[in-house]
C-alpha cells in the first residue's frame, strides 16, 4: 500500500494553535509534512505582508519537536513558476473577511491548490480559527472533487481567552487587554437565547471598548454562511483591530468555550 501523509498547511509564526493542528494530524497518518510559505498573494495590504512576522529556523525546529515528518519551505517560484490564474473563491470570498481584503480568499484556494497538488495528501488540517477560510475551502475541495479530506481543527485561546493568532506578537499588554473585548462578547453572545439578543449582545460589548475598531460581528449559519435565523448551527464571528492589529475570532452557539494554554 502507498504511504498515506497528513498535511498542515501554515505561513510560519508557528504557535500552539499550529502544533495543535500537527498533533491532530499524527492521528490520521504517521507521515505528517508542514509547509511555511507566507504567500504574498493572499495579502492585500503591502504593509502587513512586509511585516508578517518570519522565523524559519524556530519553525522548522517547532514543528520537528511537534512530530512534523517532512517540513517544505518553498521558494516563490517553486509555487507560482509561471503565469498564475486565481482560482475563484465566488461571492463568499467577498463577503466578511473579503470585503476588505479583495483578492484573499482567491489567493489562499491558489496556494492550497499548488500545495495539495505538489504534496498530494490524503488529510489536510485547518483551524476554525479562520471559520471563513475553512468553510471556502471545504467547499471548493467538495465542488471540484478533490480528494482530501479537510479536517477542522479547533480554534485555541491562551489562558486569558484572546484567540492565538501569529499576529498577536505585535499586541503591547494594553492592546491585548483592549483584544480580550473579543472573546468577551463572544462568550457573552454565545449564551443568549435567542438569536436577536445574541446579536445585540455581541455589538453592545464589542463596541464598549475604545481601544477596537469593530469591522464585521456576525452570527452565521455554520452550513450555508448565510446570516443565521436561529441559534441551531450559528456561529459568531468577529473581525477587527486593536492598534493597527487585525483580530478574528469566532464561536459557536451555545458552546462551553475552550481554553487550552500554550
Ligand atoms: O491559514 C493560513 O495560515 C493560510 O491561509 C494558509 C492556509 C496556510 C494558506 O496560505
Amino acid at each position: 500500500m502507498s504511504e498515506t501523509k497528513a498535511f498542515v498547511p501554515t505561513m510560519g509564526a508557528l504557535h500552539a494553535g499550529h502544533l495543535s493542528l500537527i498533533e491532530i494530524a499524527k492521528s490520521f497518518s504517521s507521515n505528517v509534512v508542514v509547509s511555511i510559505f507566507v504567500n504574498p498573494l493572499q495579502f492585500e495590504n503591502p504593509d502587513d505582508l512586509a511585516t508578517y512576522p518570519r522565523d524559519l529556523d524556530r519553525d522548522i525546529a517547532k514543528a520537528r519537536e511537534a512530530g512534523a515528518t517532512e517540513i517544505w519551505s518553498p521558494t516563490y517560484d517553486e509555487i507560482y513558476p509561471g503565469e498564475i490564474a486565481p482560482i475563484s473563491s465566488g461571492d463568499l470570498g467577498k463577503k466578511y473577511e473579503g470585503v476588505g481584503r479583495e483578492g484573499h480568499f482567491d489567493g489562499v484556494l491558489t496556494v492550497v491548490d499548488r500545495l495539495f497538488k505538489h504534496i498530494a495528501p490524503q488529510w489536510a488540517v485547518f483551524g476554525e480559527k479562520d471559520f471563513q477560510q475553512l468553510f471556502i475551502i471545504k467547499r471548493w475541495v467538495k465542488s471540484h472533487n478533490i480528494p482530501v479530506e479537510i479536517v477542522a481543527a479547533p480554534l485555541i485561546r491562551d489562558l486569558d481567552g484572546l484567540a492565538l493568532s501569529s499576529r498577536n506578537v505585535r499586541l503591547s499588554r494594553e492592546d491585548r487587554k483592549a483584544a480580550l473585548v473579543i472573546s468577551r462578547a463572544l462568550r457573552q453572545a454565545t449564551s443568549e437565547r435567542s438569536i436577536e439578543s445574541a446579536r445585540d449582545r455581541l455589538h453592545d460589548v464589542l463596541t464598549s471598548e475604545p481601544g477596537f475598531t469593530l469591522d464585521y460581528a456576525e452570527i452565521i449559519n455554520e452550513d450555508n454562511f448565510e446570516p443565521a435565523t436561529s441559534s441551531r448551527k450559528g456561529r459568531a464571528l468577529v473581525a477587527g483591530w486593536v492598534n493597527g492589529v487585525r483580530l478574528l475570532d469566532n464561536m459557536p452557539m451555545s458552546s462551553k468555550s475552550k481554553v487550552v494554554a500554550e
